[in-house]
């Protein structure tokens, strides 16, 4: 049987077990969008019911709203915001800015802190600028756009943030440009290091001989790793 057909004949073969044992609607989802994407939809509302149901919160803050928006990275924003704020680390260089979801955490850790961040990107986004100034954090924020390869940078790093084409090579070169810049006692954040795992090979090759850092890797939410330089 070709493989396209073996897929079918699987799907139908899960669609009726799932009809024994759930009944008629949960078996035509099966057939409808597969078994693996069913089972996942399934697992959804205890993995984070924030998605599936319409939690009503009140009176949160501006922050904790930026926390409780699910994307692709929110679960890593708490974690951002309180390493920058924990450690004191005032001089944040985002490289990936996109939406700004990774922006606005690290800028409002910088107005706790009285740091400032700068983010290079490729692209210039008005609705990120928006934001920035609708969250009065405008002062704290240079953005500059360019290729984050081709910028003259030469400043102290308490906090780099790393978001952007998550290719090996590319990601080796930021490393190889940035890290060094990173003061001792500073903080390399990495997203995408489950999602992408060349970002996590890079990460392995590049501090594959050092005894001066410390690695810690988180899985959840396309994965996020955090270099701590002792
Ligand atoms: C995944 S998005 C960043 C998401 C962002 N951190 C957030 O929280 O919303 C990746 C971004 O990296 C940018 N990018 C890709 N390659 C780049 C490069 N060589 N230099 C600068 N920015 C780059 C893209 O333009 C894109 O906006």
């Amino acid at each position: 049987m070709s493989g396209e057909k073996e897929k079918v004949a699987s799907r139908f073969r899960s669609s009726i077990d799932t009809l024994k044992q759930e009944g008629v609607l949960p078996a035509m989802k099966t057939i409808l969008i597969g078994p693996a994407a069913f089972e996942a939809l399934k697992r959804l509302p205890s993995v984070e019911p924030m998605l599936s149901s319409s939690i009503a919160f009140s009176g949160l803050t501006e922050l904790e709203l930026l926390f409780a928006q699910c994307n692709d990275i929110y679960g890593h924003l708490p974690l951002l915001y309180r390493t920058s704020v924990d450690h004191r680390l005032r001089e944040a260089l985002e490289l990936g800015t996109r939406g700004g979801e990774s922006t606005l955490a690290l800028l409002h850790a910088a107005r706790r802190i009285d740091g400032r961040v700068t983010s290079v990107d490729l692209h210039r986004s008005g609705s990120v600028h928006d934001r920035v100034d609708e969250a009065g954090l405008a002062s704290y924020w240079t953005f500059i756009q360019s290729d984050d390869l081709g910028l003259a940078w030469d400043r102290s790093i308490d906090h780099l943030f790393v978001d952007t084409s998550h290719a090996y090579d590319h990601t080796i070169r930021e490393l190889q440009k940035y890290e060094p810049l990173v003061r001792h006692g500073g903080v390399i954040s990495m997203h995408d290091t489950t999602s992408q795992p060349d970002v996590w090979r890079a990460i392995q090759d590049y501090f594959h001989a050092r005894d001066d850092v410390s690695i810690f890797r988180y899985f959840h939410n396309n994965g996020l790793a955090q270099v701590l330089k002792h």
